[in-house]
């Protein structure tokens, strides 16, 4: 799915890119591979550095990707940014917290960045579709904080932070998964 995905993104002309909660840099990884100008910097816990080194360095990117391990909510954001990829980390956190979040991965861009959020959107009505309400169960269940938000609840928060051109991608992933792009 990252490949396809990665295809189907247009980053021509992008230099930098931020995987905020990257984890191993699977996005990392495929969006550097099918745009060669690119770099990218993964923002994770530092535990999950072995685990992005290692993937780092079976696709031979180590000069290319770099791993900074550190909680991003704690930490500020160093570097400029002209692309922040936020994958699947907002439906772990309440609202507040989102808020404090896109605020952090909007301020890390150069004017004219773009910010990318791929998670699984819930309908407006929020009963729906089938996979994004039953994981925002599974994240009420697990952690009583994190929870499947709807498109307008993401876009609202980015549009507050100053992101215009809102779009949903074409792209649907495994899932249900959904892309929200805009810029700044
Ligand atoms: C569900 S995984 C998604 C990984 C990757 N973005 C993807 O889509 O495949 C969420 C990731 O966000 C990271 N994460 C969540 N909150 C974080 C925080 N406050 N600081 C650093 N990393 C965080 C977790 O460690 C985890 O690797």
């Amino acid at each position: 799915m990252p490949p396809k995905l990665a295809e189907q993104i247009d980053l021509q002309g992008r230099r930098h890119l931020l995987d905020l909660g990257g984890g191993p840099g699977t996005y990392a990884i495929h969006f550097c591979q099918a745009n060669p100008e690119l770099r990218a910097t993964i923002i994770d816990r530092p535990m999950t550095i072995n685990f992005a080194a290692q993937a780092i360095k079976f696709f031979g990117l180590q000069e290319r990707i770099d791993f900074l391990g550190d909680d991003f909510i704690g930490a500020s954001i160093k570097g400029e940014y002209d692309v922040v990829w936020l994958s699947q980390v907002l439906h772990g956190y309440g609202p507040e917290q989102c808020r404090r979040i896109i605020a952090k991965a909007v301020e890390a861009l150069s004017p004219g960045g773009m910010i990318m959020v791929h998670d699984f959107f819930l309908s407006e009505g929020k009963d729906g579709p089938l996979f994004p309400a039953l994981f925002s169960l599974n994240m009420l269940i697990c952690n009583q904080v994190g929870r499947s938000y709807s498109e307008r609840e993401i876009s609202d928060i980015l549009s507050e932070n100053g992101v215009r051109d809102l779009t949903r991608l074409p792209f649907v992933g495994p899932d249900e998964s959904c892309v929200l792009c805009g810029k700044v």
